[in-house]
């Protein structure tokens, strides 16, 4: 039988070039969200974005019809096809500013649970869970402890965002990593000012963040 050179070389390249971005794959994927075979995040991974965020008057910005990390959620539900739940608490906190912080200073102090509506999510459902929260004094907002006392987030993978006016991220991502006992994998931390007034620079960051995440 006759051996066809060039076609027995070009077999012998596709070969290799597979091998190599193979091997190529298997190293991204420790380091990014779970992924798909075909190296995108698979869309089987069901995503639950749950975020509390409180409109109304707030610091720096005036009076907003969107809470500042609502706006970060959406833009994460919208890349990565998760659903939404908004951590609402059944008492609403004051319209203004200042007795809002008064109302949640004295929870804080009280290390309170209030009510949040229901029905809560079905956690079976989703394996990645992003929760979002305005730093209140360089804390979680209560109601978002009540969320995580009444979710079981065991074997899923939790990824913390907030916003905040000058305090960061602080402790809450270890704190959220502790208590869920979920894989949990690098925050977004961003200024409620730049979600609320520069959303082309927000996006561009959440997007790039997502990005190193796998998404
Ligand atoms: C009750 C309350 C307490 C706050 N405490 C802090 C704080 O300790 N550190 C900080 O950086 N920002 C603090 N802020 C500012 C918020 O974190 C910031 O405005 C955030 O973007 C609000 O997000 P939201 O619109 O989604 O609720 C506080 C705001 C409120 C209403």
């Amino acid at each position: 039988m006759k051996i066809n050179l060039k076609k027995a070389t070009t077999l012998l390249m596709t070969a290799l070039m597979s091998l190599t971005l193979a091997a190529c794959g298997a190293g991204d994927s420790k380091t990014t969200a779970k992924q798909g075979k075909d190296g995108e995040n698979s869309s089987k991974s069901k995503i639950l974005v749950a975020y509390f965020s409180r409109a109304d008057e707030n610091y720096g910005v005036g009076v907003i019809e969107k809470g500042n990390t609502r706006i970060l959620a959406e833009m994460i539900a919208e890349k990565t096809g998760a659903d939404l739940f908004e951590i609402k608490p059944v008492k609403a906190y004051p319209k203004e500013y200042t007795p809002a912080t008064q109302v949640a200073k004295v929870e804080k102090e009280q290390n309170a649970r209030p009510e949040i509506e229901g029905p809560l999510p079905d956690m079976s459902k989703y394996d990645t869970v992003f929760i979002g929260y305005p730093i209140w004094w360089s804390d979680l907002p209560m109601p978002v402890y009540t969320f995580i006392d009444k979710e079981n987030f065991v074997g899923k993978t939790v990824i913390p965002f907030c916003t905040h006016e000058g305090s960061g991220i602080g402790s809450t991502e270890r704190f959220i990593a502790d208590t869920t006992k979920a894989k949990t994998l690098e925050g977004l931390e961003m200024r409620g000012t730049t979600a609320q007034n520069s959303p082309e620079e927000a996006k561009a960051e959440v997007l790039k963040w997502l990005k190193k995440l796998g998404y």
